[in-house]
């Protein structure tokens, strides 16, 4: 018998049940959400000493745990399944608390090929030479190359369900197994993948990565990151990288994350079918020269992504470039006139950002991407036939 929905208690919700009611307290004022609270310390049992510097329980002060924080990090863990979830003051902090917390001196740590800028120049500028600890890039679509490339040390091996920004898909289950088989923890980063899109966690991996400011929070009002996983892993992640070091979320951006993932479920199908008319009408224009989204087809990963995301769809962001080089990139996002230039994504309005042919990471990329740049499209919210005719138009203005 299926069992009857109790807001009290998670497991009985479905999803858009969860991004409603899940994480919310009655407090002693009965308010229906939970009260926004800015205090940045509580009152103190009569004996504080007792209390260890590190301790991550609420009611102290709140670099160790404040109300709100604690209300987002109930609900992340219920969308994500998992037992903890920690909440951090942005993607790039979470990313950060992870490797501060898991990554030691003399580690080996495995990174896709394809990550967000913030994660490749964490590892190939920043940690390596501060801290000792060894990076090793690996085409993660290759799984035999996962394989020889782990190694007696390897520690953490961070990939993206589905990568900034080339829309590289990895087969997270697949690698989860052979990570685990090596002894070591699998970090995804499932940023273009949102719950209820997709849950690495059933998949195998160890501790997910959220930047929440782009679809969890989705209005592009807030920052915030959050990790979730094992509670094993995720208590030292809130005594080293949040107490200690100090990467907590303002009371305000949880309060407005917790405030903007109710509509997750009903934004997500928006910007899922959005984004599959817009890639298909971008593939089949001539003027465009290459589209990479993990619903089409032509995508060199669409079977695996129909598999791993269950049907639910292949996310709201494409990579695309339009005939003729960099120039014309520039051109071209000139000539929108609803789809505006910004570096974010997920938020409710489309945004678009050109990366050119320079700079180190790109020299990583693969063709087409490596010499032609390329378009990141988030797709928004706005009706799916105003913005292919904003592409249109701007086609047609651009090329004459
Ligand atoms: C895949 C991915 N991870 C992490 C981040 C970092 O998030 P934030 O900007 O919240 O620090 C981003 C930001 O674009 C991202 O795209």
């Amino acid at each position: 018998m299926t069992a009857r929905p109790d807001r009290t208690r998670p497991e009985t919700l479905a999803e858009s049940s969860l991004a409603v009611h899940a994480g919310n307290r009655l407090d002693s004022t009965k308010a229906l959400r939970t009260p926004l609270v800015m205090s940045n310390s509580y009152q103190l049992p009569d004996d504080p000493s007792e209390i260890s510097w590190s301790a991550t329980a609420p009611g102290l002060y709140t670099r160790n745990t404040g109300v709100n924080q604690e209300a987002l990090q109930h609900k992340l863990a219920a969308l994500d399944e998992a037992e903890d979830a920690v909440a951090l003051a942005s993607g790039v902090a979470a990313l950060h608390a992870v490797f501060f917390t898991h990554v030691r001196v003399g580690d080996h740590v495995l990174v896709s090929d394809v990550t967000y800028e913030a994660t490749w120049r964490l590892w190939t500028e920043l940690l390596p030479g501060r801290y000792g600890i060894e990076a090793t890039f690996v085409d993660i679509t290759d799984l035999e190359a996962v394989r020889a490339a782990l190694r007696p040390n390897t520690r953490l091996v961070c990939i993206e369900a589905i990568a900034n920004p080339t829309t590289k898909v990895a087969d997270v289950a697949a690698i989860a197994d052979i990570v685990h088989d090596a002894g070591a923890i699998l970090m995804v980063d499932s940023t273009y993948t949102p719950p209820p899109l997709y849950r690495p966690i059933a998949d195998g991996a160890d501790l997910v990565v959220h930047s929440l400011t782009k679809y969890i929070n989705g209005h592009g009002d807030a920052m915030g990151g959050s990790v979730s996983g094992r509670r094993e892993l995720i208590e030292p992640i809130k005594a080293d990288a949040m107490v200690d070091v100090g990467g907590i979320i303002s009371p305000f951006n949880a309060w407005q994350i917790q405030r903007g993932s109710v509509t997750l479920p009903l934004r997500l199908r928006q910007h899922l079918s959005s984004a599959e008319t817009i890639s298909r009408f971008l593939e089949e224009d001539p003027r465009v020269a290459y589209v990479y989204y993990p619903g089409l087809p032509s995508h060199p990963e669409h079977e695996l992504a129909t598999r791993q995301f269950r049907g639910r769809g292949y996310g709201g962001m494409m990579a695309f470039a339009v005939q003729g080089g960099p120039d014309m990139q520039n051109r071209f996002v000139a000539n929108l006139r609803l789809i505006t230039s910004g570096f974010s994504l997920g938020h409710d309005d489309s945004l678009i950002v050109h990366t050119g042919t320079e700079g180190g990471r790109v020299a990583t990329y693969p063709e087409p991407f490596r010499t032609m740049g390329h378009l990141r499209l988030s797709v928004g919210l706005e009706d799916a036939a105003d913005l292919v005719t904003d592409l249109a138009y701007a086609l047609d203005e651009t090329y004459g």
